[in-house]
C-alpha cells in the first residue's frame, strides 16, 4: 500500500527495472513481459521513459505481449490500445518492433489470431512479469465478471459496466466504444512467473476487497492472484477504504 497514485508509480517502475536489471537479459534470453493499458499505467510509462532517457533501464532484449485489444478498431485508431503503447511507451524507447506483441483485432480469424498469440508466448519461454490493472468490476486484461478462471486468449463481449467505463475515452459516447475485444485469458496472466496488478482509486475499493478478502471468484476475476506463487498488488490508500 503505498498513499497515492504517484507512489504507486515510482513503486512499480522501480519494481520493472530491478526486475530487468537483475535478470540481465540477453537476445537469446530475453526478459518478457506483459503489459496492459489504461490509466493506471500511463504515469508508469512515463517514469520508464525517463528512467530510459537517463541510461537507468534498457529495451533492447524485452519482448513484450499486450493483454488485450478492442476488436474492430482500426490499429492507427488514437483509442486502440495499439497506438496506446507505441504513444505512451514503445516510440521512447529503444525496444525492437519484432519484440512487440499486441493482438491483432481485425485480424481474419480472430480466434486463429488467439490461438497464435498463446503459441508465441509458450515459444519464447512464457512471461516472466506480468503487469496488470483492474476495472471496477474486478476485471483483469478484459476477462469480464464471469470469465472461466482457466480462460486462455479468445474474443470476449465487453460488459456493460466496461463500455461505460471505457466511454470517457470515446468523447464519452457509450455507442463508440467497441463491444468485442480479444484479451489473454485469467490462465494466461497466472501462468507468468510473476504478476504485479495496480490497483488505484476509491472507485475500485470494491474490487480491491473482493480481490483479497473475499474468496477466489469468477466474478471478480482479479481475484485468482490469490492462487498465484508470486502475486503483488501495489494500491494507493484511497482503494483500500473497504478493506
Ligand atoms: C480496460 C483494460 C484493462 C484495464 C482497465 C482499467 O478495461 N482492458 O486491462 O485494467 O481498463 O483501466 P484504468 O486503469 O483506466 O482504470
Amino acid at each position: 500500500i503505498r498513499d497515492d497514485y504517484d507512489e504507486v508509480t515510482n513503486y512499480v517502475a522501480n519494481y520493472v527495472k530491478e526486475r530487468i536489471r537483475q535478470f540481465n537479459p540477453t537476445t537469446e534470453n530475453p526478459f518478457v513481459i506483459g503489459l496492459p493499458t489504461g490509466s493506471s499505467p500511463v504515469s508508469v510509462y512515463k517514469v520508464l521513459v525517463e528512467m530510459y532517457k537517463a541510461g537507468d533501464i534498457n529495451f533492447e532484449n524485452v519482448v513484450t505481449f499486450n493483454m488485450d485489444e478492442y476488436v474492430g478498431l482500426p490499429r492507427d485508431h488514437p483509442e486502440s490500445y495499439h497506438s496506446f503503447m507505441w504513444k505512451n511507451l514503445f516510440m521512447h524507447v529503444n525496444i525492437k518492433p519484432e519484440n512487440v506483441h499486441i493482438l491483432d483485432g481485425n485480424a481474419p480469424d480472430l480466434d486463429e489470431e488467439c490461438k497464435k498469440f498463446e503459441a508465441e508466448i509458450a515459444r519464447v519461454g512464457g512471461i516472466e512479469l506480468f503487469l496488470g490493472g483492474i476495472g471496477p468490476d474486478g476485471h483483469i486484461a478484459f476477462n469480464e465478471p464471469g470469465s472461466s478462471l482457466t480462460s486462455r486468449t479468445r474474443v470476449k463481449t465487453l460488459a456493460y459496466e466496461t463500455i461505460i467505463a471505457n466511454a470517457r475515452f470515446f468523447d464519452g459516447d457509450v455507442s463508440k466504444v467497441p463491444k468485442l475485444a480479444l484479451t489473454v485469458g485469467v490462465a494466461t496472466v497466472m501462468d507468468a512467473r510473476e504478476v504485479l496488478v495496480i490497483i488505484t482509486g476509491a472507485h475500485k475499493a470494491i474490487a480491491l476487497a473482493n480481490c483479497i478478502e473475499g474468496g477466489v471468484n469468477h466474478m471478480w476475476t482479479v481475484s485468482a492472484i490469490q492462487m498465484h506463487p508470486k502475486g503483488l498488488i501495489v494500491c494507493d490508500e484511497d482503494a483500500t477504504l473497504e478493506l
